[in-house]
Parts: C-alpha cells; sequence; structure tokens
C-alpha cells in the first residue's frame, strides 16, 4: 500500500516524503514543480535508498490524478500542493482560490471515487488571524487576515462539511506555525525563487554571502526587544508529525486538528544571536520598518498533538540553524540542474 504525497518536491513535502520512506511507506509524489524542482526526487532517493514514485501533475487534473489512483494502491493521501505566500496571495487571490480550493476539491472528488478516505491536509496558524488569546489553541474561531488564510480556512470548512457528510473519512488537519530548518544531511532543504519571503531562508542567504543584510521587519513591537516573536519548528519535527497523523487517522476514524509548533516563542533578533552562534556566521542586520500584515507575536499551545498522538517536538534552536545553515551551505544557489 502506499501514501500519495501531493506537492512532495516542495519544502515540507519532500522532508515529510523521506521521513515516511525511512518509516518504511511507500511513496507516490504528485507535483506540479510550479515551486519546485524534480531532482528532489533525487535527492530523496540519495537520501533513503529508496526512490518515490513522481507524476508531474497538477492537482486540479483530476483525469492525471485518477491514472495515479488506478496505478498504485493509495491507501491516504498528505495533501501539501498549494501556493503559500500572503503577499501574492493579495495581489493574484483567484490564483489562490483555485490552487488551494479547486485543488483540494479535485483531490477529494477523485479520492471519493476511488474509495479513498484518509487524508492528512496541510493548514497553517494563520488561520487563526488576530487575537489576543496566546498561546493559539485549536478551539480558537478561524478568522484569517488575507487571502492565503482564508484559502486554508474553507478547505477546513469543506473537509468538515465532507467528513459530516459520509462515513468512513479520516482526516488530519495539521495547522503549522513557522517550519524552518532542513535535513540535517544537507541533501534537501528550502530553496525560495527569487527574493526569499521568509527569515530563515533570507538568513541563510546572508550566511553565505548571497545578499548583504537581513532587514528586520520592526523593531519597536510590544514584545521583550521589539522584534516579532513566532513560534519556529523544525521540519523534521514537523515532517514526524505527518507520520503521527496518519498513524492516528488510520488507527480511528474521526476528524482531527491539531497545532504543530514547539510551544515556544523566539524573536527575529533572538534568531539571529541563535544562528551566528551554532554556525558561526555573522549575520549582518539592520532595523527596518514594520511589515504589512505582520502579528507582534504568537506561537502554539502543541499539547494536543502531544495528548492524541504523542507527537512533540525534539530539535532545538539550535539543530534548527545548524541544519538550514548547511543546506544553504552545500547548495549556495539552491538545487541545481546538475546535481
Ligand atoms: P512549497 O511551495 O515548497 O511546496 C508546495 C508544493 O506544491 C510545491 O512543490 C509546488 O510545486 C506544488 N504545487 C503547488 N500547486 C500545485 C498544484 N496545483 N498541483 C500540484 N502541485 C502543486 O511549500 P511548503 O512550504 O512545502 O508548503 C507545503 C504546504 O504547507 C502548503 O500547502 C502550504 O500552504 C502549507 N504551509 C506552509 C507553511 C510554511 O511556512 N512553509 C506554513 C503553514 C502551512
Ligand atoms: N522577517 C524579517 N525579515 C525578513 C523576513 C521576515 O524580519 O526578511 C520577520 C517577519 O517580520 C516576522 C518573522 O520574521 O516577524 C517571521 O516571518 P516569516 O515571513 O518567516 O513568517 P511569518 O510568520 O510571516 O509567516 C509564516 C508563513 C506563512 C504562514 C505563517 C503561519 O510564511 O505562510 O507563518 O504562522 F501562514
Amino acid at each position: 500500500m502506499a501514501i500519495l504525497v501531493t506537492g512532495g518536491c516542495g519544502y515540507i513535502g519532500s522532508h515529510t516524503a523521506a521521513v515516511l520512506t525511512e518509516a518504511g511507506r511507500e511513496v507516490v509524489i504528485v507535483d506540479s514543480l510550479v515551486n519546485s524542482k524534480a531532482l528532489v526526487v533525487n535527492r530523496i532517493e540519495a537520501l533513503t535508498g529508496r526512490r518515490p514514485a513522481f507524476y508531474k501533475a497538477d492537482v486540479r487534473n483530476e483525469q492525471a490524478l485518477a491514472e495515479v489512483f488506478e496505478t498504485h494502491p493509495i491507501e491516504g493521501v498528505i495533501h501539501f500542493a498549494g501556493l503559500k505566500a500572503v503577499g501574492e496571495s493579495v495581489a493574484q487571490p483567484l490564483a489562490y482560490y483555485s490552487a488551494n480550493i479547486e485543488g483540494a476539491a479535485a483531490l477529494l472528488r477523485v479520492m471519493q471515487r476511488q474509495g479513498v478516505r484518509r487524508l492528512v491536509f496541510s493548514s497553517s496558524a494563520t488561520v487563526y488571524g488576530d487575537t489576543d488569546i496566546i498561546p493559539y489553541t485549536e478551539d480558537l474561531p478561524l478568522q484569517p487576515m488575507n487571502p492565503y488564510g482564508r484559502t486554508k480556512a474553507a478547505v477546513e470548512w469543506m473537509l468538515t462539511d465532507l467528513y459530516h457528510s459520509q462515513p468512513g473519512w479520516s482526516i488530519s488537519i495539521l495547522r503549522y506555525f513557522n517550519p524552518v530548518g532542513a535535513h540535517p544531511s544537507g541533501l534537501i532543504g528550502e530553496d525560495p525563487a527569487g527574493i526569499p519571503n521568509n527569515l530563515m531562508p533570507y538568513i541563510t542567504q546572508v550566511a553565505v554571502g548571497r545578499r548583504p543584510e537581513l532587514g528586520v521587519f520592526g523593531g519597536d513591537y510590544p514584545t521583550p526587544d521589539g522584534s516579532c516573536v513566532r513560534d519556529y519548528i523544525h521540519v523534521m519535527d514537523l515532517a514526524e508529525g505527518h507520520l503521527a497523523a496518519l498513524g492516528l487517522i488510520e488507527g480511528s476514524h474521526g476528524l482531527f486538528v491539531h497545532n504543530l509548533g514547539s510551544g515556544r516563542g523566539v524573536s527575529v533578533l533572538e534568531m539571529v544571536k541563535a544562528f551566528s552562534e551554532a554556525t558561526g556566521q555573522a549575520v549582518p542586520y539592520s532595523i527596518k520598518p514594520r511589515r504589512a500584515g505582520d502579528l507582534p507575536a504568537y506561537w502554539a499551545d502543541a499539547s494536543k498533538a502531544l495528548r492524541d498522538m504523542n507527537w512533540r517536538t525534539h530539535r532545538s534552536l539550535a539543530d534548527i540553524c545548524r541544519d538550514a545553515y548547511e543546506f544553504q551551505r552545500q547548495n549556495p544557489k539552491g538545487y541545481v540542474e546538475t546535481t
């Protein structure tokens, strides 16, 4: 039996595909490569000694998806495929509604027809939006503040309605906090196109000399050092969370919602300091104006994941920094087609 990993060439999907393969699972990847490269499949093979099956296809292409289900004995799906840049979602909402909502609907229709009813879905802490209640618990109302977040909330509602409409579905919704770091081998990691939007890839690109300095967006937030506080989670801990979630939906029927985070808030300036200490690389930075839409501080209450599926993070901030740097050091220009 196999697990279909949509978006499996991407950042979180590739690490999850590697963890699943290491755990003895058969992995089948479907990815349109809109934000990733096919050579990631070679890297997963190099890491694990087993090559996942790979199909270049858009999840909105129901015909192509159906062929994958007819070729492999798929018993469950982890759905990563989608678009994820908040700023881009404000500029191009229709592209986000199509990729994220139509993509999920197409996948669910095919699963329904094929009789496969186990799904793990990549949601995001961004669905909580602005709230004074910190840390975030899963029972907070969803009030997303941007189109990207609204597509994630919409898919969560779609999954909830589907679950209640028909017996047999078993669904895990995972709300990730800030995924960072890389596989400790340095073979797979985060490889954003263009100028990184996110903090950690920006830091690693500064560390290898691709960019002169980090801009810290805001130094006057009501936080201990004035910079924003987030809950950073090592991508390998996150990948292991998917294995735990699969175990949960395989062991029982239900609709489960879990935060995946460390439960600890870390500021931008603390991250810069931790990175320099862990890697020995200086990260020049200057304080810039606040970035529109950023919340001052939030982190996860991750106790439900510990209770329900015995999952928690194990890796430290130093592990995160060292592993992120190792990927960037080995791949200074990201994934390059000849490697
Ligand atoms: P990513 O862009 O690296 O991976 C997404 C993958 O999906 C890419 O390989 C891309 O080519 C593929 N894809 C996109 N649209 C597709 C489509 N229509 N059909 C087939 N393939 C498609 O992103 P990631 O960071 O690995 O994120 C994975 C998932 O986790 C996304 O759903 C994202 O919204 C969610 N998430 C990410 C973060 C984060 O900070 N990275 C936080 C919370 C949630
Ligand atoms: N930051 C900088 N400089 C940079 C980049 C980021 O100071 O060059 C700061 C941001 O202002 C923020 C923090 O670093 O305070 C983290 O920013 P990221 O862009 O790395 O992450 P966000 O917390 O903004 O958002 C991330 C994902 C979203 C997801 C959200 C969920 O990018 O997709 O986490 O919590 F929805």
